[in-house]
């Protein structure tokens, strides 16, 4: 055993305390911190945590599994890696290091559009990296060159990211003065153009009179979904009816995030918006999920309440910045152990016994109407 597997941290939250403690202040503030006053950002968590699961005695167990088929892949375990930008700075072994994590462990991921390092790269580190995540370029034909790459790198997804037509104003990270070290940038976005404003005039607004010229509608994002070379699902959904709209625009699927609590800040927290979203999707293509995904027994809530499979964001952070791929793969068979212990408890003996009679019905704050 080496000294740092010696010195790894036991427990999820370990890791967490640790991430925290060694990454210098402002690289904590850009990757573990959220927008405004983090209000989504607790939300998130809070709202999993409140959320009670019965345990359920004698249940038959044997011949067990966690294993799952989404989008024809079987995944060992109902979990990807959330796509997260620039992850070289936690770790000079990148995404390319998670990538190697997340196929030792079954884990799926999806690599960001600001990943730090190429696509190709990525795709060649394990079998786990099946998913490439991207926004809205500057206008149809350079998004679909990106797509057009992804496939051609041998991905099977696309992931289109519609809740950050905009940033959102993170006070943590703005306090904190971030900037990337100089290296590292979003090289898979090298050579798209960008678009091209003319000045303001007196009483313009950089928003509403230059950026959201160029940003997609729902008609670009049916385009996109009709002509891409891959299934494309669409990340970022809260609200039912947008799920709806997202089915009618031929989305294979739908995430339903709030970006980690790293957007609009007062957003509801993605587990109080999924069941109006499962309900309103009604089977008619998977719907994920991530935010505030912190242990097993959350992965097991967000499957109660109708999730397909879920997205770990900063937990990943937490493992990359404490022991790189190692400590990746580490966080990830940890949650897989709770998961799978959280199952037997809870009388589950595969993912399909997971419903939301496990649960008790929650009492959340801001679950929208079905009705949208
Ligand atoms: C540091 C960081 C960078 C992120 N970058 C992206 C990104 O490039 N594209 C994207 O769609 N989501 C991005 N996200 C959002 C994640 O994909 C995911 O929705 C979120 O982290 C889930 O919440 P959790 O961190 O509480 O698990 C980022 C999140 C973090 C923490």
């Amino acid at each position: 055993m080496t000294d740092q597997a010696r010195a790894l941290p036991g427990g999820l939250a370990g890791y967490a305390t640790r991430a925290e403690a060694l990454l210098p202040p402002a690289t904590a503030a850009y990757f573990l911190r959220g927008a405004g006053r983090e209000e989504t950002c607790r939300a998130n968590l809070r709202d999993l945590e409140q959320i009670r699961i019965w345990p359920r005695a004698l249940a038959p167990l044997a011949g067990g599994h966690t294993q799952r088929t989404l989008l024809g892949r079987r995944l060992d375990v109902p979990m990807l890696i959330a796509p997260m930008a620039y992850l070289p700075v936690l770790d000079a072994e990148g995404e390319a290091g998670v990538a190697a994590a997340a196929t030792a462990q079954g884990v799926g991921m999806c690599l960001s559009a600001q990943a730090g390092q190429p696509m190709e790269t990525v795709r060649e580190a394990g079998t786990a990296c099946q998913w490439m995540q991207l926004y809205w370029q500057a206008g149809r034909a350079p998004t679909m060159a990106l797509a057009e790459r992804a496939a051609r790198a041998g991905f099977a997804a696309l992931v289109l990211t519609v809740d950050a037509p905009v940033n959102g104003i993170r006070d943590a990270e703005i306090a904190s003065g971030f900037t990337l070290p100089a290296g590292i940038r979003a090289v898979n976005l090298d050579g798209l153009p960008r678009p091209q404003f003319a000045p303001l005039k007196d009483g313009e607004s950089v928003l509403f009179d230059r950026v959201a010229h160029v940003l997609p509608d729902w008609e670009d994002v049916a385009w996109f979904c009709a002509n891409a070379p891959l299934p494309v699902l669409l990340k970022g959904l809260l609200h039912p009816a947008d799920a709806a709209q997202a089915v009618v625009a031929g989305a294979a699927g739908v995430i339903v995030s709030n970006h980690g609590g790293r957007v609009l800040d007062g957003a509801p927290s993605a587990i109080s918006a999924l069941p109006g979203v499962v309900a309103q999707v009604c089977g008619a293509v998977p719907v994920l999920m991530d935010g505030g995904i912190r242990r097993g027994a959350d992965v097991f809530r967000a499957l109660a309440l109708g999730a397909s499979a879920v997205l770990i964001g900063r937990p990943v952070c937490h493992g990359l910045a404490v022991a790189g791929a190692l400590g990746v793969s580490h966080v990830l068979r940890l949650l897989r152990d709770e998961l799978e212990v959280t199952m037997a408890l809870a009388g589950c003996r595969t993912l399909e016994d997971i419903s939301p009679a496990c649960v008790q019905p929650p009492t959340l704050s801001g679950s929208c109407s079905s009705e949208g």
